[in-house]
């Protein structure tokens, strides 16, 4: 259900980089956190690239190459893959000792792979020259445990984060990395994001971009936007599921039935239409040996604008609707929208219709996708 639904995360398959040669991965909170970040960036329709400071082994950062690969994204990879600088362990960290010097770059790119992955080696912050000056991140992961790193790399990644995106400081309340915990403190102390720390193994620190007021950021209504467009848009595994309001039945994968009496969609727009809209329905009747035909209504905003003709000779098919711009009204946040109502003129249960079923829903019209004709 949860793939069918459009979810990124192959929890089986994208543990596996984590756990390396181990049975069992110590951190699986951390794991699970990544992948909720994921499908909710995906959900809201958050872009960017994906960065790692601090990869060490490279574990974490096979489950970030991996989204990277789906997302058609880049993943940057940065480290000095020769462990801490001695420089850094310094000030807050002077009680620290050398560490993560048994890796190299060959072996992480073996396990994390070259696809849609950049690797940068070398010391950070002198490192960031070899990436691009306009880059911009949707997840960055800084996992380099000293505050001489993370204070630089807060700096350098919170401009390029993009509004919305997630920045993930590891060890922030593990309590045994002060640096960590100092710098992020500083950082955030006069920024408008406060910062949240995780349940995970070594209490990681997360914040969201904080996103501008305007309404082109409402990432909602952008999402329904994007839904009644120019071209066919399935109804299909929940797809419209944003545009239903009421009279609706759980999603299927080819589409949803309408229920009862009335089956409402909302249609939103980013603009107000300057003309009469024309919406096109792909739909169709329930049409059973007591119903051989069926008549639904198409209703915007209690105004009846046509009657749509279901029978065993003409029944899925593509019906349009032409709706005048004086009945596009304003809508959730200030964006017009058309309030569509479908109102068939039978909806007993199916079973007193039918003898041999034993559906009792009220089936009306069968919604298998839609679109907006300009
Ligand atoms: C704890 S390890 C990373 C572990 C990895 N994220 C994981 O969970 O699989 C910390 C890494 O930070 C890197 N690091 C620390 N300071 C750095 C700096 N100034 N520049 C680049 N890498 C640094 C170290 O080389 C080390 O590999």
């Amino acid at each position: 259900m949860y793939q069918q639904r459009g979810g990124l995360v192959r929890l089986e398959d994208d543990i596996k980089g984590l756990l390396g040669d181990k049975e069992a991965y110590g951190d699986i909170s951390r794991f699970y956190f990544f992948c909720l970040a994921f499908d909710q960036m995906m959900k809201e329709g958050i872009s960017g690239d994906v960065a790692e400071l601090g990869t060490y082994k490279g574990e974490t950062a096979t489950v970030l190459a991996t989204m990277a690969r789906r997302l058609n994204t880049t993943a940057w990879i940065l480290d000095t893959f020769e462990g801490f600088n001695p420089a850094d362990l310094t000030g807050v960290d002077a009680s620290h000792r050398m560490e993560f010097d048994d890796t190299s770059l060959e072996a992480v790119r073996a396990l994390v792979g070259e696809e849609n992955v950049r690797y940068v080696k070398g010391y950070f912050p002198e490192s960031a020259a070899q990436m691009p000056e306009d880059l911009s991140f949707c997840i960055v992961h800084i996992d380099c445990d000293l505050y001489v790193p993370i204070a630089h790399a807060l700096n350098y990644f919170y401009p390029r984060l993009v509004p919305g995106g997630y920045l993930i400081v590891h060890d922030y309340a593990s309590l045994a990395w002060d640096g960590a915990e100092r710098a992020v403190d500083e950082f955030f102390a006069d920024k408008p994001e406060a910062v949240i720390p995780l349940t995970d193994g070594c209490g990681s620190a997360v914040i969201r971009k904080a996103r501008p007021k305007e309404l082109s950021s409402n990432w909602m209504m952008r999402k329904r936007c994007a839904l009644f467009r120019n071209e066919w848009t399935s109804a299909g595994r929940g797809a419209l599921k944003e545009l239903l309001v009421s009279g609706w039945s759980g999603a299927e994968d080819w589409g949803v039935w309408g229920v009862g009496p009335s089956h409402i969609l909302n249609l939103t727009m980013a603009q107000r239409p300057t003309a009469d809209l024309v919406v096109q329905v792909d739909g169709a009747a329930a049409l059973v040996p007591r119903r051989l035909e069926q008549e639904v209504d198409v209703f915007v905003d209690g105004e009846q604008l046509e009657r749509w003709h279901f029978s065993k000779e003409e029944n899925r098919a593509k019906r349009g609707v032409r709706i005048p711009a004086k009945l596009v009204t304003v809508g959730e946040f200030g964006f017009p929208r058309v309030r569509l109502e479908f109102r068939p003129r039978s909806w007993e249960p199916i079973s007193s219709l039918s003898p041999e079923s034993n559906d009792g829903r009220q089936l009306g019209l069968a919604l298998f996708g839609l679109r907006r004709v300009e």
